[in-house]
């Protein structure tokens, strides 16, 4: 795993080096610290400052098979764009991302999609994959972590499964400025019920499956 102090902040060439030979290699990495405090705290500001009711129960499945259901998870999300000038170095970086990625592993990423997610005390995600073969839109995963002085006690990690075992390969804690990467149709992950409220962005990379008939819905 690289999880080790990288070079460069978020325009360095480096780390979208790194990003891309992990995922390439091993397939995900955790990167401790991409942005910087100020970006951070940006957001971070933004995502406190919205009423807990802009927020919705986070579903299942795409638009015409969106459900709740209060089994797998129990999160709240809120969808983020360019709109919103405090995600914009963010969006930004992502952009940037994108397209060192494309270059280097002519993976076609279309487009990404992203939400705050709000994970209230005793929220969880059970295990899941955020994209199955076959329906490729969904190729890259990545989560970005907004939790100061995160503790062992406060649980809520992520747990990284490979397709094989059963057992995690990575117990990845949602400490602030954090970020996991991950390739969307390989690792079953779960979130550990939380014991205090948890933050973060969660983003997928998208290939473009639009054809004449039917328009890929945006969220
Ligand atoms: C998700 C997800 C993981 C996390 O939103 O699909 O798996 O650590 N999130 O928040
Ligand atoms: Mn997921």
């Amino acid at each position: 795993m690289l999880n080790a102090n990288l070079p460069s902040g978020p325009y360095g060439g480096d780390t979208i080096d790194e990003i891309a030979t992990a995922l390439e290699t091993s397939g995900y990495l955790v990167l401790p610290s991409v942005f910087s405090e100020d970006v951070l705290q940006s957001i971070f500001i933004h995502f406190k400052s919205l009423d807990e009711e802009r927020f919705r129960t986070a579903g299942i499945g795409r638009e015409d098979v969106y459900h709740v259901n209060q089994f797998v998870r129990t999160d709240e999300i809120f969808w983020l764009d360019r709109t919103i000038p405090a995600v914009n170095a963010y969006f930004d970086w992502i952009e940037e991302l994108r397209l060192g990625l494309n270059r280097r592993l002519f993976l076609g990423l279309f487009d990404y999609e992203c939400h705050y997610a709000y994970y209230p005390t005793g929220a969880f995600y059970k295990k899941h994959l955020d994209a199955f073969k076959g329906e490729a839109s969904r190729v890259v995963t990545t989560v970005l972590y907004l939790n100061p002085n995160w503790l062992p006690q406060d649980s809520g990690e992520l747990l990284l499964y490979n397709m094989e075992g059963d057992l995690p390969i990575e117990r990845i804690e949602p400490q602030f400025g954090k970020m996991v990467i991950f390739l969307s149709e390989d690792f079953p992950h779960e979130v550990l019920p939380v014991n205090k409220p948890r933050y973060s962005i969660a983003g997928w990379y998208r290939v473009n499956t639009s054809s004449t008939l039917a328009v890929d819905p945006p969220q």
